[in-house]
Formats: C-alpha cells, structure tokens, sequence
C-alpha cells in the first residue's frame, strides 16, 4: 500500500517535471520574444559560411607565412590568456584546438599561449582570470562559465586595462551596450543562435507534415534537449526550432523539455525516458547540440525506433560522429556550427587588441544548415 502511493508519488512528480519543462520552455519563448531584434536571415547563410576546414587550413598556412611580415616586433612576444569554460566539451575542444593552432600561425608564440580548464565553475574561471591580471597577459579570451557575470568579469578585465574577447557565451543586450557606451576594448564573437534553431526546424519542416506526423493526429509531438541555460544558444536554438514548425502552419505539441547541460550522457538518459513514457508518440527529437543528439540516438536505437522511418532527430554543431550519422541515414540533419570562422575571428580580434587596433564591438557568423545531401562535404571540410 505504502509502495503504491510512493510511486504514484513518483509518477505525479515525474510527470510533473516533464510538464513544467515543456511549460516553461513556452515562457521562455514569450521573454525571449521581447529581447528578439530580429529573426536571423536563414536564406543567405547557404552562402555566406565563412571559411571552414579545408579553406581554414589554406588559411592558416598562408597566415602563417604573413606572420612572419606582418608581426615584426609584434605578436611573438605577446601573451594571451584563453579561459574554456570547460575542456570536457566537444563543441569547445574543437574551438580551442584551433583557436591555438591560428594563434601560432599569426605569429604567437606556442609559450606565450595559456589555455586553462573552468571546470564548468565560474568560482574557478574568476581565480584564473585574476592570475592572468597578475601575470600581465596582453589580451584575454573568455569563454565564460556563467554568462550572467559578465559584468563582473568586464569590471575586473577592463579595470586592469587588459583587452577582452568573449567568446561561445554571449553576454547579455545590456552587457554589451555598456562597451559601446564606454568604448572600452571589449567584444563578443559568436553565430546568433536564432538562425540555427530555425534551421533545426526548417530540416523537419522540408520533410514535409504527412511524413513527420507519424500517429496521423495532426500534429507533432517532439521531445527537447536543451543545452547548459547559461548559454543563450540553448533558449534561442529551442525557441526557434519550434517556431520554425509553428511558422510553416503546423501544430506542436511538447511532450518532454529537459536540460541535458550539453551532454552525451544526459542527453541519452533524458531521451530514454521520453521514450519509455511516450513510445510511438514522439514523432521528432530536438537536441540544441550534437552531443545530446548523439546520446538521443543511442536511446532511441535501444528503443528499436529508426531514424528517418519513425522516428526524427536533429542537431547543432556538425561534429563528425554527427555528420556520419546524417550520412548513413541515422540524424535526420543538423546545423554546422563554424569554429574555424569563430577561433579566426576571436583571435584576430585579439590581434587586433594588441595592435592597439580598433576592434568591432560584436562580431557575427552564420550557420549552415546540413542534411543527406552535404553531409559528406561538410565532414570532408572539418575532419
Ligand atoms: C555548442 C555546444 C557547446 C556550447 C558550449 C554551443 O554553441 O553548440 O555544443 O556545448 O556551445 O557553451
């Protein structure tokens, strides 16, 4: 008797978790729309994507025989800090990667490089901005552990004199008008996430409604993975990827909206339990990166559903685990999230910075939308 009523106990809160996350997802969608300043344009970025891989390559080579011109007494002997706001991230180990290799290849110094772990801790990240002020770095790059104390970082980086690019995180409107208002040496670089969440939608919108409304009822029914709320891509990316559907005319209807903080792991288990409580009735997945999708489609294979037959499932960044899967027909799509164009930028921003340049005060990169039919071309360009 007692056993039954903890479990009823425990469905009542399980389901109420589920609805406050789908519920809470909407109002979301409501703040956000006041802070909107405009949709993303999704129909030029096709061919707008800066320089990835192959080209980014070329790039860094030719870089690095300019370096050699344009440096002169200049970057060899300039120290910059890079504070990740964590290493056990693939979207980020991705970005860092390159953001030394360009780095170097502009004329740095490998030695004159620190790259330091926040360990997802801002307590962390703050000591290691502090010891970089110490140590006298010439330029700062911050991928912040919680964007909400940007502020508090500006004050401290800008009290110092130091330069600063922030990158990945993107402080908040207000944050940002406070560098323009002051002029201070301050920037952010990052894609505007509001584009690749409309792609997400637009990869299930071309499917078409009769094949993605699998029981028939006239609507889709999708599960949400949402990414670290610390990051904005993760509102924007959920709000837009329904908005896409609503915006084509279809009805929705959310079953599961979790946070999965990113991860494989979490993104698995919350799929998972989607599945088991929902089974045949969750027509489309939603994950806001390619890690969570890739957890989302270990579960839905332990489920016995199939991608692309009854079952949906996208993503965002183009990892090429993700890619592979898109290739063989077990992702529906995802959406390359370009860190060769963001590592470039940030750091000749930084360069920029320690040209005593003047360096932009925001500055943007587009998304590309990947399905079927490129997927191999784009895992040719970022392998
Ligand atoms: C990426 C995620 C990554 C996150 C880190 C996002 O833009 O899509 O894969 O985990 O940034 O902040």
């Amino acid at each position: 008797m007692k056993k039954k009523v903890v479990s009823t106990l425990l469905a009542v809160a399980m389901l109420a978790t589920v609805v406050t996350g789908c519920g809470s997802s909407d109002n979301k969608a409501t703040e956000n729309n006041d802070t909107v300043v405009e949709t993303a344009d999704t129909t030029t970025a096709d061919t707008t994507i800066a320089d990835t891989a192959a080209d980014a390559a070329a790039d860094t080579a030719a870089a690095a025989a300019d370096a050699t011109t344009t440096t002169e007494g200049g970057l060899a002997d300039k120290t910059v800090g890079v504070c990740i706001y964590q290493f056990n991230d693939n979207f980020m180990t991705l970005f860092r990667t390159e953001l030394e290799n360009y780095l170097v290849s502009q004329g740095f110094s490998k030695d004159n490089i620190k790259i330091v772990d926040g360990a997802n801790d801002q307590a962390t990240q703050s000591n290691q901005i502090d010891n970089f002020i110490t140590e006298g770095v010439d330029v700062l790059i911050i991928n912040p552990v919680n964007s909400s104390s940007a502020e508090t970082i500006t004050d401290k980086v800008v009290g110092a004199d130091v330069p600063l690019v922030y990158i990945n995180r993107e402080p908040s409107a207000d944050e940002q008008k406070r560098w323009v208002d002051n002029n201070w040496d301050v920037t952010y670089v990052g894609c505007d996430a509001r584009q690749s969440g409309t792609m997400q939608g637009e990869l299930i919108v071309d499917l078409g409604l009769e094949k993605v409304d699998l029981n028939g009822d006239g609507k889709v029914q999708y599960v949400m993975v949402e990414g670290d709320p610390e990051n904005v891509d993760a509102q924007y990316r959920t709000e837009f990827s329904v908005k896409a559907l609503t915006d084509a005319g279809w009805e929705v209807e959310c079953l599961v909206d979790q946070v999965g903080n990113w991860d494989q792991a979490q993104g698995e288990q919350i799929v998972a339990n989607a599945l088991a409580q929902y089974g045949n009735d969750v027509e489309v997945v939603f994950c806001n990166n390619d890690a969570m999708a890739l957890g989302a489609y270990t579960a839905i294979q332990n489920a016995g559903r199939k991608v692309n037959e009854n079952i949906y499932l996208t993503g965002v960044d183009a990892l090429a685990e993700a890619l592979q899967l898109v290739i063989e027909g077990n992702m529906t799509g995802t959406v390359l999230n370009d860190h060769f164009a963001q590592s470039h930028s940030a750091a000749d921003a930084a360069i920029g910075f320690a040209n005593g340049d003047t360096v932009e005060k925001y500055i943007g990169c587009d998304y590309k939308k990947v399905t079927n039919e490129n997927a191999q071309e784009v895992l040719d360009q970022v392998k």
